[in-house]
C-alpha cells in the first residue's frame, strides 16, 4: 500500500469566459479525485480568489451536470497579481499569492486562461510555485495550441448570425455588418464569414481599405445582388488606422525612458479610443459609397455565451485530464497544449506575450479568397 500523501491542487478561471470551462473544470476534478484521491480546491473569480483566499473544496459529485453549462462555475475575472485594484488601490500582490498558495500546501496550481492569464501564471512560475495551465478564449489567439476551449462555439455562434443577417439583408436590399469578437485576432471573425458566406471578411491582419470593400459590393450589385453581409472582426482596421498604430508601437518599443514610454502609451490609448465605434463608421462610409442602406449588428457577447458545443466540452475534457497526468508526472511551468488529436506539453514562458494571430497567407484567408471573397486589401 502507498504511503505517499494524496495531492492538493487548486484551479482557477482567468480573463473573460468562454464556453467548455466548466468541461475543463470537471475533467480536472474528477480525474484528480477519481484517479488518484487527490483533494481540488477551486479558487473563485481567478486571480482575485487566490489574493482573498476564497475557495471552496470541490468533490466528485459537485462536479456532476456542470459538462454542459456555459460560463465558469468558479467565476473569474481579469485581475493581474502585480497589479491587482484592491479597495480602490492598484498594487502588486503576487507575494500574496505565493504566500496563500504555501500556506495552502498546493502541489499544483491550474490556471485556465487565455493570453493575459499565460502571463500573469508566467509570473508565479518564476516565483516558484507549480502552475500548469489550459488555453482558452474564444479568440482562438493563444499561441502553440491547434485550439483554445470556446472558440468552436463562439464559431458556431457567430456563423448562425451571419447566416440569419442573410435573410433580412436580402430582403431590405441592406448592407449589414456584423461585428465579431476576437480582440486583436481575426480568427473568429474570418472562421464565421467563411462558414457563413460572408461577401467581405475584415481582420486585423490585412488592413482594409473602404473603397476596395465598396468596390466588391457595387460589383454584387452589377450582378444583380443588391445585398452584402460583411464580416467585420472588432480589431479590424482601415490602412491609415493600421499604419499610425503601427508607428506608436514602434515609438514604444524604442521608447529611450519613462517619458517617452508615456507618451508612446498615451497615444495607442487614444488611438484605441478613436477604434471604438468604428463599424459605424465604415458602415456610413459604405452607405455614401454605394448609395445601399447599410446597417450593423454588434453581436457582442453573445458570442461567449450558452451551451458550450460538442467539441469544446470534448476539447476541455481532453486537456483536464491530461492536466492531471502531467501533475502525476512532476510537470510544471507548462501549458497543455492541443496537438492533433493528442496533447503536448509546452512552456509557458514560449506561450506568454505571444499572440497567434491570422498569419496574411493561411489556408483558410486563402480559401476564403478562392470563394470570392473580398478582404478589403
Ligand atoms: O478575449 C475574449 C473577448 O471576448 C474578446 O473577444 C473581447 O475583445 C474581450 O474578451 C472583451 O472583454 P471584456 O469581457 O473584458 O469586455
Amino acid at each position: 500500500m502507498s504511503t505517499r500523501k494524496p495531492k492538493r491542487i487548486g484551479i482557477l478561471t482567468a480573463g473573460g469566459d468562454s464556453p467548455g470551462l466548466n468541461a475543463a473544470i470537471r475533467a480536472v476534478g474528477k480525474a484528480a479525485i477519481g484517479t488518484h484521491g487527490w483533494q481540488v480546491i477551486g479558487f473563485r473569480d481567478g486571480f482575485l480568489g487566490l489574493v482573498e483566499n476564497r475557495w471552496e473544496e470541490l468533490y466528485k459529485d459537485g462536479l456532476s451536470g456542470i459538462l454542459t453549462v456555459g460560463g465558469t462555475v468558479l467565476g473569474t475575472s481579469r485581475e493581474k497579481p502585480h497589479r491587482m485594484k484592491i479597495k480602490g488601490e492598484t498594487r502588486d500582490l503576487t507575494g500574496t499569492i505565493v504566500a496563500n498558495c504555501r500556506k495552502l500546501r498546493l502541489d499544483a496550481l491550474v490556471c485556465i486562461g487565455g493570453g493575459g492569464t499565460h502571463k500573469n501564471a508566467l509570473r508565479l512560475v518564476e516565483k516558484g510555485l507549480p502552475i500548469i495551465t489550459l488555453p482558452k478564449t474564444i479568440d482562438n489567439d493563444v499561441a502553440l495550441t491547434d485550439a483554445t476551449i470556446g472558440f468552436d462555439t463562439a464559431l458556431g455562434i457567430a456563423t448562425e448570425a451571419v447566416d440569419r443577417l442573410h435573410s433580412t439583408a436580402h430582403s431590405h436590399h441592406r448592407i449589414i455588418l456584423a461585428e465579431i469578437m476576437g480582440h486583436r485576432a481575426g480568427w473568429l471573425a474570418l472562421g464565421a464569414g467563411i462558414a457563413g458566406g460572408a461577401d467581405v471578411i475584415l481582420l486585423p491582419e490585412i488592413p482594409y481599405d473602404a473603397k476596395n470593400v465598396a468596390a466588391a459590393i457595387a460589383r454584387r450589385s452589377q450582378r444583380g445582388l443588391n445585398f452584402s453581409i460583411v464580416a467585420v472582426a472588432e480589431g479590424a482596421l482601415p490602412r491609415e488606422d493600421a499604419a499610425a498604430f503601427a508607428v506608436a508601437k514602434r515609438y514604444l518599443e524604442h521608447a529611450r525612458d519613462a517619458h517617452e514610454k508615456a507618451r508612446a502609451k498615451e497615444e495607442i490609448a487614444a488611438l484605441e479610443a478613436r477604434h471604438s465605434g468604428h463599424s459605424l463608421r465604415l458602415a456610413k462610409q459604405l452607405e455614401q459609397l454605394t448609395g445601399l442602406e447599410s446597417r450593423v449588428s454588434i453581436l457582442g457577447y453573445v458570442q461567449r455565451g450558452g451551451t458550450p458545443s460538442a467539441v469544446d466540452r470534448l476539447l476541455g475534457t481532453r486537456l483536464g485530464t491530461a492536466c492531471v497526468d502531467f501533475i502525476a508526472a512532476g510537470q510544471f511551468g507548462i501549458m497543455v497544449a492541443a496537438r492533433g488529436d493528442g496533447v503536448k506539453a509546452v512552456p509557458i514562458k514560449d506561450v506568454a506575450g505571444c499572440l497567434k494571430t491570422v498569419p496574411p497567407n493561411h489556408q483558410w484567408v486563402e480559401a476564403a479568397r478562392r470563394v470570392g471573397t473580398c478582404l478589403g486589401d
